[in-house]
């Protein structure tokens, strides 16, 4: 490499040191998602000082072909950031009751399938798996157990987790009190109760738009009515919209996910995330937070839960370790605040404890450092998998295609151009092995029909690849029948 960066040019050596970077990108010599030799390497290779690196690094990432992620160095981003992103949707500004059963057990019933690349399901800790680790743990815990393990656990979870829990919660500037804090069976129980301690059947319960689909599950089967609020890629809810809604209709509680929405895995900016919390209290309206990808952001600092915004303690925060240690385990909380009582009767009735062994495998993983250690690889394989799945839609689906530009989490949200309708596409695929999740089950009134999740939370393999570039190829064949017939 020494040889090709040449003093006698009339460009500065950053430029030229830019330059073979783009040229080596465009040649694929470096990949969607790799990694830069650090400043000292690269200037080592290149006889050029280090200052001269960082100017061309620099440069690049200006242009968005590059990031720098903190504490880890510089990455090849997937393409340009100039690439084209899902477009905001003009939505219903009426309340609405939801139906989307049919389609969700299809898509779970593919996912289970033998054979199939799970791009339906998003499961991050399969790229990066903690099973030995937690299979270790839960022997010792198993011995140690004794016949506690077999009796019935404590109502609001067992102690040592509970304390594990609230540890973690100061590490972002939260004081949570032991009572407040309900173990329950995965997230999904815990924005049940979040719901039912707020809400009674035919309340109005203001959604994102994308959202993950078990939330509108759950108010179909609350007998809720959903509005839903549109949300940038980036950026999370537009607040003037939802300003809107809550002028207009009389909303009861809020259902978002200010970190790391899914699909879309847009972040709230804490500014934003502040206005958000004092908007709703401003109107005595409740946000349940659904925190559960909250950890897995791609570029730190973990940012701030919008409960440490409330004044008025109007925030519920749900979450789980199904994305982050094992979501067979069904282990997830609830920070309930002025509704503990309430949740805990409600838990009571539901389910009366969670499993207490996994409870207690999960607190000694986390007392271990085990846990955070996973976490910190995973963060990584995950944005490195994020960047070669943009990579190969941009090159391979049919061209118009738009990818989200995720903040972190496992899934990316693509819209396809006219002509293609996502459920066909879920059809088609699984006739050649390949799980996708179509973009209807995310809304409540079956907007984007020219939209797919796909989850890149798994091993890369060729396999892999070649999913993705035959997913092009039957988008692409979507297209052109849909093309003759018109
Ligand atoms: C955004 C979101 N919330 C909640 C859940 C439910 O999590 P759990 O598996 O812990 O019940 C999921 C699961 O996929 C999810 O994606």
């Amino acid at each position: 490499m020494s040889t090709i960066v040449n003093r006698e040019k009339t460009e500065f050596l950053y430029q030229q040191v830019a330059q073979l970077i783009r040229e080596m990108k465009a040649q694929n010599t470096l990949q969607a998602g790799q990694k830069l030799p650090s400043l000292r390497n690269m200037a080592a290779k290149l006889n050029v000082s280090i200052p001269t690196v960082k100017q061309a690094y620099l440069e690049l990432e200006q242009q968005g072909l590059i990031e720098a992620k903190s504490k880890s160095g510089y990455f090849l981003k997937a393409m340009d950031s100039q690439y084209d992103k899902p477009k905001r949707r003009r939505l219903s500004s009426q309340p609405i009751a939801v139906n989307k059963q049919s389609l969700i057990e299809q898509v779970y019933e593919a996912i289970h399938r033998k054979g199939v690349i799970p791009f339906g399901i998003a499961n991050p800790i399969a790229a990066c798996s903690t099973d030995k680790a937690l299979a270790r743990t839960m022997r010792r815990v198993m011995t140690m157990s004794g016949h506690q393990g077999i009796n019935y656990g404590a109502m609001d979870g067992f102690a040592p987790l509970k304390k594990q829990l609230i540890y973690r919660y100061l590490d972002v500037g939260i004081g949570v009190d032991f009572d407040e804090l309900i173990i329950t069976n995965g997230a999904q129980e815990a924005l049940a109760i979040a719901l039912q301690c707020v809400a009674k059947p035919g309340d109005v319960i203001a959604i994102e738009s994308p959202t993950y689909f078990g939330i509108i599950e759950l108010i179909e089967n609350l007998g809720l009515k959903a509005i839903e609020i549109p949300i940038c890629s980036e950026k999370g809810i537009w607040l003037e919209d939802l300003s809107n809604a809550l002028q207009q209709h009389t909303i009861t509680a809020c259902v978002f996910s200010t970190a790391l929405n899914n699909p879309v895995g847009s972040l709230m900016p804490e500014q934003n995330r502040a206005d958000l919390v004092a908007l709703l209290e401003s109107h005595d309206v409740v946000l349940i937070e659904d925190d559960v990808y909250g950890d897995l952001y791609f570029n730190g600092p973990r940012g701030k839960p919008a409960q440490y915004y409330s004044k008025k303690g109007l925030v519920i925060s749900c979450a789980s370790f199904s994305k982050t240690a094992a979501p067979s385990y069904r282990i997830g909380w609830l920070i309930a605040g002025r509704y503990a009582q309430k949740a805990l009767g409600l838990k009571r009735a539901f389910s009366c404890s969670s499993p207490l062994l996994n409870q207690w495998a999960l607190s000694e993983f986390l007392a271990s450092g085990d846990y955070d250690r996973n976490l910190v690889k995973l963060r990584q394989i995950l944005r490195s998998n994020k960047e070669r799945m943009i990579h190969f839609v941009l090159q391979h689906f049919p061209a118009g295609t738009c990818v989200s530009d995720p903040q972190g989490g496992c899934v990316l949200w693509v819209e396809f151009p006219a002509g293609i309708d996502a459920t066909a596409l879920f059809h088609l695929a699984l006739m050649h092995n390949i799980s996708i999740t179509p973009g209807s089950m995310f809304s409540a009134s079956n907007k984007y029909q020219r939209c797919v999740r796909l989850s890149y939370g798994l091993p890369w393999r060729d396999e892999v690849e070649r999913a993705l570039i035959k997913l092009g190829e039957l988008a692409a064949s979507l297209q052109m029948k849909k093309q003759s017939a018109t």
